[in-house]
Order: C-alpha cells, then sequence, then structure tokens
C-alpha cells in the first residue's frame, strides 16, 4: 500500500466517522456515547498480528458461535440411526440454511457411498432401462433451484398442546438449500417412459433401502436428482452422492442416496405411504398421499431459545413456506390473535422456499403473545391449531401447520404455549 492510499483511507474513515456522528445524534435512539474501554483502550485483537490465512483446508464458524448447532431430542427416538437432529431456526437469518445446519433425519443411519461406485437406475414401463454412473448424471444438463425440505413430522409433537420449548424443536424439521442436479424429466426422457405409467417408485441405497411412490406428473414437473447444495457436494447425511428433490412436498420423498427408480401405473403402497405417513383421523379412517406442505409460518426470534432482552428497539424475526407456491404475506400478532400487522418481507420470496418477514417494534416490557400467520399465492391462510384439530383430530403426527404462539413475559423469556 502506498503512503497517499494510507493517507486517502484515514480521510474517508474520518469522514466517515464525523458523518456517523451527526446521523446519532440527530436520531437519538442509540445510547448517548459515554468512555467504555472498549472503545477507549486498545484491544488484543488490535495489538498483535492475527493467525495467518487458514491452515485449516475447510474454514468453520466464529469460536464464539458454538452454540449454533444441530440439537436433538434424546428421548424422542429409541435408536440414533433412526432418528433426527434439528436445525437451529432461532440463530440463523436469511433464508438459505447452511449446510452444516441442515437437520438430518434417517432410517438406518447414513449411508457412506463413493460416487464412483454409486449407480442410478431407471427400470419397469420404459423402453430402454439404463443404468447411470455418477459421472454420467455430470454430463447431462444442469439446473439450479432453492427449495425447503420440511418432513412432515415437523411439529408432529404439538398435536396434543405445547410441548417442546423452542422453535428448532417444534420447527427445525425443515432445511432451505440451492440444489444443483439434473432434473428427474431430463433422465425419464433418455429412458422413455411409456404411455401407461403414471407412478414412480424411488428407492435409496441406505440400509433402510428407503422408497417412496411419486406420481409421475409430479416426477416430470419439477423434481430434481441432485448431486450439490449450496455449491458444494451433498454433505453424506443429506444423501451423497444423489438425492431427489421434490419440491413442496413431505420430506420423506426426497430420497436419499438414491439408487433405483422403477416405473409404474400403480403406486407401491410401500411402508413409508401406508404404515407410516398416513395420518389417522379421529374416525378412525386414515389420509393417505398427504403429499404437499401446507402454507405455514413461525416466529424464530423471539422464541424459548431466544428470549428478548432490551426494551424498546427490537427485530421481529421469522420463516413461511408453503408447499402450494409463494408467501404472499405474513400477519403477525402480538396479543394472542387479537390484532394483525403486515409483516415484512424481506429477501427473495421465492417459489416452495423458505421466506424471510420481519417486525420491527418497540416493546415496552409487556407480556406478549406473539403468532405468525402465513398466506400463499392460492390464497390459502396458514389454520389456528384448533381449527386444524376441528378437521384432523389429534390422532396425527404429519402435516402439522398450525399457528404457534409464543408467551414472551415481562423479562423477556419466551415460552411455548397455546392459546385456550
Ligand atoms: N431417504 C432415505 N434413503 N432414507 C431415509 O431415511 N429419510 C426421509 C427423506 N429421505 C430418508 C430419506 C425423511 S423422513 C426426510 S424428512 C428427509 O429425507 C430428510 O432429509 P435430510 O436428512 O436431508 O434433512
Ligand atoms: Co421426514
Amino acid at each position: 500500500m502506498s503512503d497517499s492510499s494510507i493517507f486517502n483511507r484515514r480521510k474517508f474513515l474520518g469522514a466517515s466517522l464525523a458523518g456517523a456522528g451527526v446521523a446519532l445524534s440527530a436520531k437519538q435512539t442509540l445510547a448517548q456515547a459515554k468512555p467504555d474501554p472498549l472503545i477507549t483502550d486498545v484491544q488484543d485483537w488490535q495489538r498483535y498480528l492475527g493467525d495467518g490465512v487458514d491452515k485449516r483446508p475447510y474454514g468453520t464458524p466464529s469460536k464464539f458461535e458454538k452454540n449454533v448447532i444441530r440439537r436433538d431430542v434424546p428421548w424422542l427416538t429409541a435408536s440414533p440411526e433412526s432418528s433426527v437432529n434439528f436445525t437451529p431456526l432461532h440463530e440463523l437469518d436469511g433464508i438459505i440454511t447452511p449446510s452444516g445446519l441442515c437437520f438430518e433425519r434417517h432410517h438406518s443411519g447414513i449411508a457412506e457411498i463413493d460416487p464412483a461406485s454409486h449407480r442410478l437406475m431407471i427400470n419397469g414401463l420404459v423402453e430402454k432401462p439404463l443404468v447411470f454412473t455418477m459421472d454420467d448424471i455430470r454430463r447431462m444438463p444442469r439446473v439450479n433451484k432453492i427449495y425447503f425440505l420440511e418432513c412432515a413430522a415437523n411439529s408432529g409433537m404439538e398435536w396434543r398442546g405445547a410441548q417442546l420449548n423452542g422453535c428448532q424443536f417444534t420447527h427445525g424439521m425443515v432445511h432451505n438449500v440451492m440444489y444443483t442436479g439434473v432434473s428427474l424429466k431430463t433422465l425419464l426422457d433418455e429412458a422413455g417412459v411409456k404411455s401407461n405409467a403414471k407412478w414412480l417408485m424411488l428407492e435409496g441405497a441406505d440400509a433402510a433401502g428407503m422408497n417412496r411412490s411419486l406420481p409421475i406428473q409430479k416426477g416430470l414437473d419439477d423434481c430434481i436428482l441432485a448431486f450439490a447444495m449450496n455449491g458444494e457436494a451433498l454433505r453424506s447425511e443429506q444423501g451423497y452422492p444423489l438425492r431427489a428433490v421434490i419440491p413442496g412436498w413431505e420430506g420423506n420423498m426426497w430420497v436419499k442416496w438414491i439408487r433405483r427408480i422403477e416405473v409404474g401405473d400403480q403406486p407401491w403402497q410401500t411402508r413409508e405411504e401406508t404404515s407410516k405417513y398416513t395420518d389417522l383421523l379421529a374416525d378412525g379412517r386414515s389420509r393417505k398421499h398427504t403429499f404437499i406442505m401446507d402454507a405455514k409460518s413461525v416466529v424464530t426470534n423471539p422464541s424459548p431459545q431466544a428470549p428478548l432482552k432490551f426494551k424498546g428497539r427490537n427485530v421481529l424475526s421469522g420463516l413461511a413456506w408453503s408447499g402450494r407456491g409463494t408467501v404472499k404475506r405474513v400477519d403477525v400478532s402480538m396479543d394472542g390473535g387479537r390484532n394483525w400487522q403486515s409483516a415484512r418481507l424481506d429477501g427473495p420470496v421465492l417459489d416452495k422456499s423458505l421466506t424471510r418477514f420481519y417486525v420491527d417494534f418497540d416493546w415496552s416490557g409487556q407480556e406478549m403473545m406473539i403468532q405468525s400467520r402465513a398466506m400463499d399465492s392460492t390464497g390459502y391462510v396458514q389454520p389456528s391449531k384448533d381449527e386444524l384439530r376441528k378437521v384432523r383430530g389429534v390422532n396425527s403426527i404429519y402435516h402439522n401447520n398450525g399457528i404457534q404462539t409464543w408467551l414472551v413475559r415481562a423479562n423477556g423469556e419466551t415460552e411455548n404455549v397455546e392459546i385456550g
């Protein structure tokens, strides 16, 4: 750096500080500047040289972000191989979930597959049964798309009343990443689907051999077989080297480690679409093939793991999504649903993607009952939990998209509650 550029930089800093001073005194919303050792004393990080460029080949978050982790609920499942951990939604912002924080759900643990040994077969009602290597798939035309994945069991513990204390646990079986892959239509066209084909069966290469039936129209519409997420290869726990992306539909259908697609003329009635992922109603009948994830939202801040710390200026933040399209509007109530105001959507509002919303508000320390209600591009409005129970009863595990209530106490502590 030449002397003149140092000089210029100083001048620039000086000018911008003077500018900031004017802005502060004019607004008078922040604390008056007073002597503070963090301003007046030289700190270690300024006194000493920092570490050189990272010696680790792959970077990690700052050591001050140790709380930003996936968590599980130990009593929820019998074994870690057939279990789940949850995305820390209350620690995140924007709409993209960092790959290392995406919740995981496995039925028989994580398959570790060398991509050189992975194969994808397409068979059944096709002109030409085919087997693809990963190299074959990488030579086909690619697409990039951002989609949410929500497990059908997200919020499943809450059917009979408020249970888990934190949006990480009540709503954290959702993530939103950018996928890179090949559209399923491209692969099916290559094999030549026969005219009587109506259903696909997607099968995983994990020890569960997890499989689901998928209507062929959906398969030809917007599904992807992805090999990358957020710009790099899928993580093993997310299905490396290849997973199905079934936009807007329940997470269970997004078969990981996908090894086979069979084309047929009727659903296969697999375990995952009969004894599981069906919804037992109050009269003993079951809803089946409930593929689409309806509009849903949650306030992530404040929430039980992220209490309010300050009176005065605050940012309420949350996420909304719909498996039927885009989020049109999110309303927020601070008084348990009596009064509603429209939240500000900020950042990209994409089809079948998480959408970020904010309400900038002043808090005087009063108790609040915070709720959010999403409306999607079809006009569908997220129901209250009671409205949902009237139709669905309380036997269900899956597809609970009812409105969440957080009670914020006068000391800022926040709790999962329901309004009776
Ligand atoms: N695919 C296989 N092969 N095995 C599995 O156990 N779990 C399913 C689905 N695909 C599963 C699978 C379920 S229930 C969900 S919710 C999603 O994967 C979870 O995807 P994630 O682990 O990337 O969050
Ligand atoms: Co699931």
